[in-house]
């Protein structure tokens, strides 16, 4: 069992979690994730890494709220356990001095883009960043990203904070401009990823992305989180989750992301119900 050290509330369906995890917490490195299951019977959910303190044994997640397992975990406090924490699992961020990097967070992508921004910039890099939100109450972690990178820019979609921008918009600018960025992260939801790869290819800069297929195992059997890349299968579990953006095939990866809709409204609807009826239960038993 892994004991939940901290719950906050970073945004109103986003929190952060410090999970008491020493073993996974003394092999992570930036851009790996775990498969927790929240109790004995619950799906395996994957999240990456958003920090790690290897000396207290810790490993910090931040989950957004988005269904079923992520607001099952959303209602757990500080001395509740994760029934298994399995990693850490895929192939880490390949650190290196490139020069200038871009890093790109988008919604909750910008969790996962801090410890790569930070490694790069102990690298050696002149660290640029870009993060954004739909607007002001989704965003976090501005000031951590400030403190690893040269340069950030902050943008909304609504323009209730920062520039009124999608984060491609600085993003063209800079390249536009002349500059020298050798190598780009962007990390967020799907389609986000899909329009940075867009944008920064006719400049021709490597970027990485990090995808969120469905995953079941997490360790290459199972087969749910394939992707097409470069026109190959490749497995997101093992061979990922980082891949050249110019190489995905967005449309198959968008597609694959909604086959259990169906399933996953039924789960969450039936999870509401029971929670109901628990707290219907929990009246009448006062
Ligand atoms: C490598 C990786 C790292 C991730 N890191 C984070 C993170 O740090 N923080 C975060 O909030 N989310 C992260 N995700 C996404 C997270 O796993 C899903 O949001 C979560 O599984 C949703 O489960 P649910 O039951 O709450 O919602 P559901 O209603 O079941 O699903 C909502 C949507 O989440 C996706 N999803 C559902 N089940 C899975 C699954 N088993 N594996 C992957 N995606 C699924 C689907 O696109 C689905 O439509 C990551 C995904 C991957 C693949
Ligand atoms: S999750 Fe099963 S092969 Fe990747």
């Amino acid at each position: 069992m892994y004991e939940i050290l901290t719950v906050e509330e970073l945004a109103p369906v986003t929190k952060l979690f410090e999970v008491r995890a020493p073993a996974v917490a003394h092999s992570a490195q930036a851009g790996q994730f775990v498969i927790i299951r929240v109790d004995e019977e619950g799906e395996r959910i994957p999240l990456t890494i958003a920090d790690y303190d290897r000396e207290r044994g810790i490993i910090t997640l931040v989950v957004q709220e988005v269904g079923k397992t992520s607001m099952r975990m959303g209602t757990l406090q500080p001395g509740d356990h994760l029934a298994s924490f399995t990693g850490p699992l895929g192939k880490p961020t390949e650190i290196e001095d490139y020069g200038t990097v871009l890093c790109v967070g988008g919604g909750v992508g910008i969790a996962p883009v801090y410890p790569i921004a930070r490694d790069l910039r102990e690298a050696g890099n002149t660290v640029l960043s870009i993060i954004g939100a739909r607007n002001k109450d989704l965003l976090f972690w501005e000031e951590k990203m400030r403190g690893v990178s040269d340069e950030l820019v902050v943008c909304t979609d609504d323009g209730s904070y920062g520039r009124k921008a999608l984060v491609t918009i600085p993003m063209k600018e800079m390249l536009e401009a002349g500059r020298p960025i050798e190598r780009i992260w962007a990390i967020g939801p799907a389609i986000m990823m899909k329009f940075c790869a867009l944008t920064t290819q006719p400049f021709g800069v490597p970027t990485i992305v990090s995808l969120n297929s469905i995953m079941v195992d997490g360790t290459g059997m199972c087969g749910a989180c394939r992707v097409e890349v470069g026109g190959q299968t490749r497995f997101v579990c093992v061979d990922g989750p980082e891949f050249d953006g110019h190489q995905v095939d967005w449309n198959q990866l968008l597609a694959r992301q909604r086959i259990y809709l169906e399933q996953e409204k039924l789960a969450l609807e039936r999870w509401e119900r029971e929670c109901q009826r628990g707290a219907e239960q929990g009246d009448n038993d006062v």
